[in-house]
């Protein structure tokens, strides 16, 4: 586990950095996303939530929606709701289904007990007041609605982070390099039943436990740079710290067939 200094977290919630650099567009999230084709077990997510929704019907909010990955395959599979995608982020949401919102998670244009499901999926670590923003997705939630929250593990992808730190220390010249700045650390698996019992009394979290084998350093070089936003928090050249990174990756894989990655990410789903 990498854990980020105050400065570190404030980037990771700052609006201006997510919605005009992060997710100015779809690029770094497909990237980090790409990365599970090579997981084992496969989990497919969408396909988690949609089973979590199988008694909902009326409006889904997808708060926090990014490149609508969940959004298409609800309208897909339960064309009977009204899914409403919703980011900061205008850009993220050009490609994404209509209807679509420009919207902050921290002040939901939606009235109280007007939503029928929820879904924060891995963005609750990226707003800057957790507690009072899961206050707000309760407030739109009616009585007996669902809140489906995902994030990572503290333990999740731990190789890659090791993988910075010694790229960033070839850079610099020094054994260990500065620590990888970690997105999900804030709403970390680990603290998410916390935060989210704060307003929610039934909470079931189904763990996903796998393993990323990959026998090319492209995907890890993708993964790697699609941190450029928050490269000045990296205390190292970025970009010479993923070059390094790549030769690095590509003697591993040249001695030992492949790159291992260990992942832990979790579904939270949550009643009031
Ligand atoms: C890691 S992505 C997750 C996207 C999608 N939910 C998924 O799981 O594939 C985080 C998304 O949350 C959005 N976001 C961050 N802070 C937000 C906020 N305060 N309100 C709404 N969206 C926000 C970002 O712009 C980004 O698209």
């Amino acid at each position: 586990m990498t854990s980020n200094t105050a400065q570190q977290d404030a980037a990771v919630a700052d609006k201006s950095i997510l919605a005009n650099s992060a997710y100015a567009d779809g690029r770094h999230l497909a990237a980090r996303q790409s990365i599970y084709r090579w997981q084992q077990p496969q989990y497919d997510l969408p396909g988690i939530v949609v089973e979590e929704l199988a008694s909902t019907s009326g409006i889904v909010l997808d708060v926090g929606c990014g490149n609508g990955k969940f959004v298409s395959r609800l309208h897909n599979e339960r064309p009977d709701l009204q899914v409403v995608g919703m980011d900061i982020s205008a850009g993220i949401l050009a490609d994404v289904e209509k209807p679509v919102l420009v919207a902050d998670a921290q002040a939901l244009p939606f009235a109280d007990d007007s939503a029928d499901a929820v879904l924060a999926l891995h963005m609750l670590y990226h707003v800057s007041d957790i507690e009072a923003t899961i206050k707000e997705l309760a407030r739109v939630l009616r009585p007996g609605g669902v809140l489906i929250a995902s994030t990572n593990s503290d333990a999740d992808k731990q190789e890659l982070d090791q993988l910075w730190v010694m790229a960033a220390g070839d850079i610099l010249g020094i054994p260990e390099g500065p620590a990888r700045i970690s997105l999900s650390s804030r709403f970390s698996l680990e603290k998410a039943h916390g935060y989210l019992e704060t307003a929610f009394s039934e909470i079931r979290v189904r763990q996903l436990p796998g393993t990323i084998n990959v026998t090319d350093s492209a995907p890890i070089v993708a993964h790697l740079a699609s941190y450029e936003a928050w490269a000045e928090q990296c205390g190292v050249p970025f970009e010479q710290t993923v070059l390094r990174a790549r030769e690095i990756t590509e003697s591993t894989i040249a001695e030992e067939g492949s790159f291992e990655i260990k992942c832990l990410g979790g579904v939270l789903t949550c009643r009031p």
